[in-house]
């Protein structure tokens, strides 16, 4: 198991500094996303910086070979760890984001299909269903041989099987006593690094808790306790 396995979400724009404030730079990594980020640019990315974290950059650039290159590259001054595109942009648009990924020193992640697309959707769009269009991602991001992929705790067998060395980014989780909201289908931490995740990116559980750093310990110590 790796050393940090949490990345923290922040995706609240007037209401991040505590977080900053409260998390050890140690034990968690912290996602910069396009709430945040398109709030504020690139000086939440100096913020995060500044109190030393590293940043999971959860952009999901998506365009031309290009047109992504030259955007990541522009992020170089920062200390961004991952970074995230869609694999739908393509063999060729995926090969350019790693390769800028790689002068910047940051691993490139795919993100398959939204997990909001439900079955319609999915037939609508790639004339086949859910599962299928999952595979056939994953099977580009072997091909491309891209660092990692973002998936639903559920997509972690799916994950193993066809990417078994790379990186796997798993939203979606929560502690079973934890409060209800819009996440459907949950799983725990522990359970979720057992089926192969990598990175656990865990939000409101933490960042709207009245008690941001006992929130966190308490999802660390149910990871790394024996
Ligand atoms: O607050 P919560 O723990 O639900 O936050 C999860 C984070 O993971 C959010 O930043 C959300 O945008 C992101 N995410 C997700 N489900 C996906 C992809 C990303 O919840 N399928």
């Amino acid at each position: 198991m790796i050393e940090k396995n949490i990345i923290v979400a922040l995706d609240d724009p007037l209401d991040y500094q505590d977080v900053l404030k409260v998390l050890d730079p140690k034990k968690c990594i912290l996602k910069v996303g396009s709430i945040i980020f398109n709030y504020h640019g690139r000086k939440i990315l100096d913020e995060v910086a500044n109190y030393g974290f590293e940043i999971f950059f959860d952009i999901k650039f998506h365009d031309i070979p290009n047109t992504v290159s030259k955007s990541i590259e522009s992020f170089k001054d920062y200390p961004i760890k991952l970074l995230t595109i869609h694999l739908s942009g393509g063999c060729s648009m995926i090969k350019s984001a790693l390769d800028s990924s790689k002068n910047i020193n940051a691993k490139c992640i795919g993100v398959s299909i939204l997990t909001s697309l439900n079955e319609e959707e999915s037939r609508e769009i790639y004339n086949q269903e859910i599962v299928k269009t999952v595979s056939s991602m994953f099977d580009l991001a072997k091909k491309t041989d891209i660092d990692g992929v973002v998936c639903s705790p559920h997509e972690l067998k799916l994950a193993r099987d066809q990417l078994k060395n790379k990186i796997k980014i798993t939203p979606g989780i929560r502690l079973s006593d934890s409060c209800s909201d819009d996440q459907s289908r949950v799983m725990g931490p522990k359970e979720a690094i057992n089926l192969g995740a990598t990175y656990l990116v865990i939000g409101r559980p933490i960042t709207s808790h009245a008690d941001k750093a006992s929130a966190f310990e308490k999802i660390y110590q149910s990871i790394y306790e024996k």
